[in-house]
């Protein structure tokens, strides 16, 4: 059997990578060489994740609490974040990944944003994964962008606020063709999901681990896939009548 038969299939895997700043301290260095490391490994998980048969991986790569860390933190964070853009690209579109980001987007640098419109634009025929970014993002703040949405279109007539169901909600947030996350992995050792993704984690399996993100591995990722394996995803309903893997 290769590796990758041996692996269960998680179609959607959203990440938390936490711990950079704690990787840095414990070598005496300063965080922002945490950040540094924590971006290779960013690399090295994608091609790993595309590897393993993932068609959809969303990284949390910015919150919207994370604007209130110390400016030098957030300028060298938009800094990594940029030259990473930059540098990927090429790599990105030969290994057909389609990268796009979700958040209050208009709040980064111009440089960042120019840069993430040219990766997408340059890898949007890609088919083979799925990468989101999620950036300048919180998930309260996608729903209240999704209500603010939907209200809009009530004032103008445009929506019956009967007519607001879920799917409309869904329609109304960031990315509507983002699947529910199947797995959420957080590294770093905490257990909370940090207003990440919260309209579309309602039946997403958890998975954490202590190791630091620079310190995270293909053999982690792995170790979260076999967890995944191992659950019976029941959405809300009965053993009997649960849905088979893939079927929801
Ligand atoms: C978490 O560590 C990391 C962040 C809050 C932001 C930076 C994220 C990365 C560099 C990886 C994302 C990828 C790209 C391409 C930019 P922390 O600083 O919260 O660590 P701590 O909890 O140990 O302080």
């Amino acid at each position: 059997m290769s590796p990758r038969e041996s692996i269960p299939a998680v179609p959607h895997v959203a990440i938390i990578p936490d711990g950079n700043g704690r990787w840095a301290r414990q070598r005496g260095l300063p965080r922002n060489l945490g950040h540094r490391r924590g971006c290779e490994v960013v690399r090295k998980i994608v091609r790993a994740a595309r590897s393993l048969g993932v068609r959809q991986l969303t990284l949390y790569a910015f919150s919207m609490e994370n604007w209130a860390r110390p400016r030098e933190e957030v300028d060298a964070i938009m800094s990594l974040l940029d030259s990473y853009l930059k540098r990927e690209t090429d790599e990105l579109v030969e290994r057909g990944v389609r990268v796009s980001a979700i958040g209050r987007l208009h709040l980064l640098e111009r440089d960042v944003q120019d840069a993430l419109r040219e990766l997408e634009r340059r890898t949007e025929a890609n088919a083979e994964m799925r990468l989101t970014f999620a950036l300048s993002y919180g998930g309260r703040s996608e729903i209240t962008d999704a209500v603010r949405k939907l209200a809009r279109e009530v004032e103008a007539g445009r929506v019956d606020p009967d007519a607001i169901d879920e799917k409309r909600v869904r329609a109304a947030l960031y990315d509507p063709e983002l699947p529910d996350p199947d797995l959420l992995i957080r590294t770093g050792g905490e257990h909370r999901i940090s207003n990440f993704l919260l309209w579309q984690m309602a039946y997403t399996e958890l998975w954490t681990t202590d190791t630091l993100w620079p310190d995270f591995s293909e053999t982690d990722l792995r170790r979260a896939f076999e967890f995944y394996g191992s659950r019976e995803r029941r959405f809300g309903r009965t053993g009997d009548q649960a849905p088979r893997r893939g079927e929801a």
